[in-house]
């Protein structure tokens, strides 16, 4: 839409209620599941750096929406997403919570749509939550939850966004140079996935774009972020063989080391 373009103001509502002016420094195009971009605060706030990033997850945008050639299949519309909406506050959904709808049943598909990236939604804000330690270092900082309060058209209901740390100089793993991927830098990677494991987060979506290296570009000391836990898988109340199970089942370390395979040509 018009609004994801570079120069766009934006207006968050934050979770305390205030409202916040953004400015867009750059869109992350193409667009997957999220809306992902840079932005400005074009005023000063206490609890956000000057620049962040913004990931919002918009059922308007989703993906599964698109066919492989970008054609918009299941169109959105203001009626079905009101119907949807109405349903959902409800409390009476008409279908089975992830299961495709049936064609033509446009309701049922925003429904599905809306369930989808919450689901994406708050499986982010948990994992950020449960790997708070590694914030700042290895995944970044999360700064909280916001609704995107901008649109072009009228809406049923108001897009939710991430706030999250921007990291300047990161690139993906394909991208940097592989002398920079020491062996220590790689036993990093694998090291991390394992203690995200231990915290109870299978990243479950390891490919190479969410796989960022830092500090490459510069004589600093090298490090893996990862980030992007839309798909991440949580651990509830599962007893540790489940979840050792769970862990082998996802295959993060698998994922991993085909990366690292990928990238250095070696074993
Ligand atoms: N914290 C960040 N710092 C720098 N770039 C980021 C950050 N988060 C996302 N990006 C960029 O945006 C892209 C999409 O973000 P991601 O979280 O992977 O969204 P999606 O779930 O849509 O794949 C990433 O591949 C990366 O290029
Ligand atoms: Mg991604």
């Amino acid at each position: 839409p018009s609004y994801y373009r570079t120069d766009s103001i934006l207006t968050l509502r934050t979770s305390g209620g205030n409202h916040v002016t953004v400015k867009i420094v750059k869109v992350f195009t193409p667009f997957s599941r999220s809306q992902v971009a840079l932005v400005r605060t074009t005023e000063g706030l206490r609890d956000l750096p000057p620049l962040f990033i913004i990931k919002t997850f918009d059922p308007r945008f989703y993906v599964t929406r698109f066919n492989r050639k970008g054609v918009n299949v299941w169109p959105w519309s203001l009626q079905a997403e009101a119907d949807a909406e109405a349903l959902r506050r409800r409390g009476t959904p008409k279908q089975w919570q992830y299961d495709l709808p049936d064609k033509g049943d446009l309701v049922g598909w925003e429904q599905y749509c809306y369930q989808r990236m919450d689901y994406d939604f708050s499986n982010e804000v948990k994992a950020y939550d449960r790997l708070q330690h590694f914030q700042g270092d290895h995944i970044p900082s999360f700064y909280g939850e916001a609704e995107l309060v901008t649109t072009d058209v009228k809406r049923a209901i108001v897009p939710r966004t991430l706030l999250i740390e921007y990291i300047p100089d990161a690139l993906p793993i394909h991208k940097i140079n592989k002398e920079l991927i020491t062996p220590t830098l790689a036993k990093s990677f694998l090291t991390l996935i394992k203690s995200f494991h231990a915290c109870g987060v299978v990243h479950n979506d390891l490919h190479r774009g969410n796989i960022l290296v830092a500090g490459g570009s510069k004589n600093d000391q090298t490090r893996a972020v990862f980030i992007d836990f839309g798909e991440a898988c949580l651990r509830e109340d599962e007893t540790e063989e489940e979840w050792a199970a769970t862990v082998r089942f996802c295959g993060d370390t698998k994922c991993m080391l085909r990366q690292l395979q990928e990238c250095l040509g070696t074993d």
